[in-house]
């Protein structure tokens, strides 16, 4: 098998905050299918290192950015993983990014800077049992990897490739922490990872890696404009070739209708009704005669849900209903959990994936009104649950739904709903299209079969990224 390496902030089972995590954990098994062995380098956040069982030390740092560090290398989660043990970076309670106050942490600079130390310092010097051929870093967390790469003379040993999950989180830093962050004076430059008279991590990737790649075709196009670009566009553009979209795929096994524990083995749609006779039991909604929606996301700007508040009308006055399971921003938070007073409104304001997969399980529709959305997940998980997603056209959200229109529809193809522009307006105009084809149970039918039937998998992912692999590999 060829080998490489994963550098990642977070990872499924070991730590989430988002999708990023799952897409981390499901990389390695599907490449191992391609004769790739992909490896995970992980921070050791306390919980990451109190999970551990026997953990083998591979590699030491005597000042990891203010303090020593140990690589511990681990089987886990039926995977190979290694954990950088540096309490003095990671070693508290809180989250992956912010502390208990929702602040981000001070030292985050430092903190993935490690990350990137670390990994790059594997990649250049192997320890025994693996020697990557390429570093796949993903996001502002990972960026600053290929330069310790070059700094440290494996660039022509060591392939990289920066995946951009999410462009929003550039990891800035004052220009005044270059040298402690290890940085050349010669990279601060327009072309370097100078952005704005401060030090850019997100685009030190862009610049230094050999490709970079996001997580849809569409995101990549929109990515390069900079309505989506958050002043990276320019950058992105000039990367011409090097620059595309591998659409993400779910995990078949943990989001299977068929053999999903949290649900009781219903099959889709026949399983449907039951499912969602509990779901409402469960939230104590009432019987309706409309469609029950649903929302599993992060509460923040990005997932504009806050449009869906002014929305809601049009749903609930056609008999619609809505679940809410969602965190993160407090105001919306707040204002969600006043949206809850409506009864035929439901809202659990939390983390929960066991809750995740009932509500998804149960609702007939799955809304998805992101402003921008580099892939987006849960609407392939509905997908396969017969659960009919309503998507903002943007991003991942245009590539995987096929939008009922009069055409998809004649022709027995379409799997949900799209909208735009993404205002409330058209959030609502979609709303009540949603309960127009709801009335239609041949036609909705129709559709929850056609999504029900898409294929989901990482499959083709994993064969672009195999490919991709080859073409960095300098062997
Ligand atoms: P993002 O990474 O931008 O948050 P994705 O759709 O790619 O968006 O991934 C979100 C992931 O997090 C999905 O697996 C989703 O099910 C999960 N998720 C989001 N919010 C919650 C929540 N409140 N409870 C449980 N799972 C959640
Ligand atoms: C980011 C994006 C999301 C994507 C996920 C995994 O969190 O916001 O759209 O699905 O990464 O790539």
């Amino acid at each position: 098998m060829r080998q490489a390496l994963s550098v990642t902030s977070e990872c499924v089972p070991f730590v989430k905050t988002g999708g990023l995590a799952d897409v981390a954990g499901a990389l390695p098994h599907a490449l191992a299918g391609h004769g790739w062995e992909l490896r995970t380098i992980l921070p050791g956040y306390r919980q990451v290192v109190a999970g551990l069982k026997r953990p083998k030390t591979v590699m030491t740092e005597a000042d990891l950015f203010g303090g020593p560090a140990r690589l511990l290398s681990v089987m886990a989660g039926g995977q190979s993983i290694l954990v950088i043990d540096a309490p003095h970076l990671y070693d508290r309670a809180g989250g992956p990014y912010l502390d208990a106050s929702g602040n981000d942490w001070p030292d985050n600079a430092e903190r993935f800077a490690a990350l990137c130390w670390m990994a790059a310092r594997l990649a250049a010097e192997g320890i025994p049992g693996f020697t990557p051929e390429v570093l796949h870093v993903h996001d502002w967390q990972g960026g600053l990897a290929p330069v310790y790469l070059a700094e440290m003379g494996a660039r022509d040993r060591v392939g990289s490739i920066l995946t951009i999950h999410n462009i929003a989180f550039h990891g800035l830093a004052p220009a005044a922490m270059r040298e402690r962050l290890r940085l050349p004076a010669s990279g601060f430059s327009q072309e370097g990872f100078e952005f704005w008279g401060q030090i850019n991590a997100l685009k030190a990737g862009i610049v230094w890696a050999d490709r970079v790649t996001t997580v849809s075709p569409t995101y990549a196009a929109e990515l390069r404009t900079p309505e989506f670009g958050w002043g990276l566009d320019g950058v992105l553009r000039g990367r011409d070739t090097g620059f595309s979209g591998i659409l993400n795929g779910v995990d078949e096994d943990s989001w299977n209708p068929s053999t999903d524990p949290a649900i009781d083995r219903f099959k889709a749609p026949a399983g449907k009704a039951r499912a969602k006779a509990r779901l409402r039991k469960e939230f104590g909604l009432p019987k309706a005669d409309g469609p029950l929606a649903v929302v599993v996301s992060r509460l923040s700007e990005q997932k504009g849900l806050d449009l869906l508040l002014d929305a809601l009308p049009a749903l609930t006055d056609r008999g619609g209903q809505l679940v809410l399971l969602g965190s993160g921003d407090r105001k919306l938070e707040w204002e969600w959990q006043r949206a809850a007073q409506h009864p035929n409104v439901a809202v659990h304001i939390g983390y929960d994936e066991a809750l995740s997969h009932r509500i998804i399980a149960g609702g007939d529709a799955i809304l998805v009104p992101s402003r921008f959305e580099p892939c987006g997940l849960t609407q392939m998980y509905g997908l396969r649950y017969g659960t009919v997603p309503v998507v903002a056209r943007t991003g991942g959200l245009a590539d995987t739904v096929i939008d009922a229109s009069p055409v998809a529809l004649r022709s027995g193809v379409a799997t949900g709903l799209q909208f735009h522009p993404v205002t409330a307006h058209a959030l609502a105009g979609a709303l009540i299209r949603l309960c127009e084809l709801y009335g239609q149970p041949k036609v909705w039918a129709q559709m929850q079969k056609n999504g029900m039937k898409q294929n989901l998998g990482w499959g083709p992912a994993a064969a672009d990224y195999a490919t991709l692999y080859a073409e960095v590999s300098r062997r």
